[in-house]
């Protein structure tokens, strides 16, 4: 049984952070083990939201409490998204050690949450420092979006050439597998859109078109999936691809709905058993 501890945002309305994460990863058959950062009404991109933000001593008694059920020796990765401030960020890598030491197979995969490049970072400015230098050096997987991979390297990724070199810094920073979403290359054919999957001497990219839509929680669904595919199977191909195929679904329900939220529970069966119609191509 794969397991996952997922250390993300929660939201009652909508699907962001593990209110985005965690369903599709039962839905693949992952015991999932949820901890919350936040307990908000609705993603913040509503310029209004009501609830707690957890706080990190919090967020640690939790860990704490798994950790006291012998727990943490059954955990296969560690996930984390979008971390609030830099003692979130503490709390999250601690949980990551104590995992470690109770399972020394265990990964850590970490999708490094600032911005993207349309709306550029939208985290506190502290936030892409503290990832960069104390956060992703820790992680197993990385799973950013072309612009954080940017922030990460100081590096601007554009083309394919460039995005590859970014992807090998990022590696020479620790992680071994590198997933890079949202990868907008400028010679690519228009109202298209790749994902990028690197790991040791393979790259594989895939394409689907872009629909003209940005929902929340993209980013958190694509990290969740990945993670469970690659755990599952080694097999970047595979993984990319079966990740693409639900995204895109998910998308273009979510488009077709009309609905801002992403329509989740309405293509449940996108997760389980991806279409997968979008073929990978071997860069590297
Ligand atoms: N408009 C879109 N059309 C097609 N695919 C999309 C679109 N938006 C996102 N995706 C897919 O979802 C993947 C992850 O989304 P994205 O890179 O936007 O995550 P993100 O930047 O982390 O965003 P967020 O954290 O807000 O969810 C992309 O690599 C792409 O495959
Ligand atoms: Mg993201």
């Amino acid at each position: 049984m794969t397991t996952i501890l997922s250390i993300q945002s929660a939201v009652a309305y909508g699907h962001v952070g593990n209110s985005a994460a965690v369903f599709p990863m039962q839905r693949l058959g992952v015991e999932v083990w949820p901890v919350s950062t936040v307990l908000f009404s609705n993603h913040t991109g509503y310029g209004q939201w009501r609830g707690p933000l957890v706080a990190p001593s919090d967020v640690r008694e939790v860990v704490t409490g798994v950790e006291e059920r012998g727990a943490l020796a059954e955990v296969d990765a560690v996930l984390s998204g979008y971390q609030g401030g830099e003692e979130i960020g503490a709390a999250i890598l601690d949980a990551v050690a104590r995992t470690k030491a109770a399972n020394p197979e265990a990964i850590y995969a970490c999708d490094p949450v600032m911005g993207n490049a349309k709306s550029g970072c939208f985290v506190h400015p502290a936030i892409p420092v503290l990832l960069r230098d104390e956060v992703v050096p820790q992680a197993d997987l990385i799973t950013p979006n072309q612009f954080e991979l940017g922030f990460l390297t100081e590096t601007e990724p554009a083309d394919l050439g460039s995005t590859l070199a970014a992807v090998d810094r990022a590696r020479e920073m620790g992680p071994s597998t590198v997933l890079v979403t949202s990868v907008l290359r400028p010679d690519r054919p228009s109202d298209t859109i790749e994902m990028l999957a690197c790991h040791e001497d393979e790259a594989w990219i895939v394409r689907t078109p872009h629909l003209p839509l940005k929902a929340n929680g993209s980013g958190d669904v694509t990290a969740a999936l990945f993670t469970t595919h690659w755990l599952r199977t080694g097999d970047l191909r595979v993984s990319l691809e079966r990740t693409v195929s639900s995204v895109f679904a998910l998308l273009q329900a979510t488009l077709d709905s009309g609905r801002r939220e992403l329509q989740l529970v309405q293509t449940q069966d996108a997760f389980a058993d991806p279409a997968c119609e979008f073929t990978a191509q071997r860069v590297r």
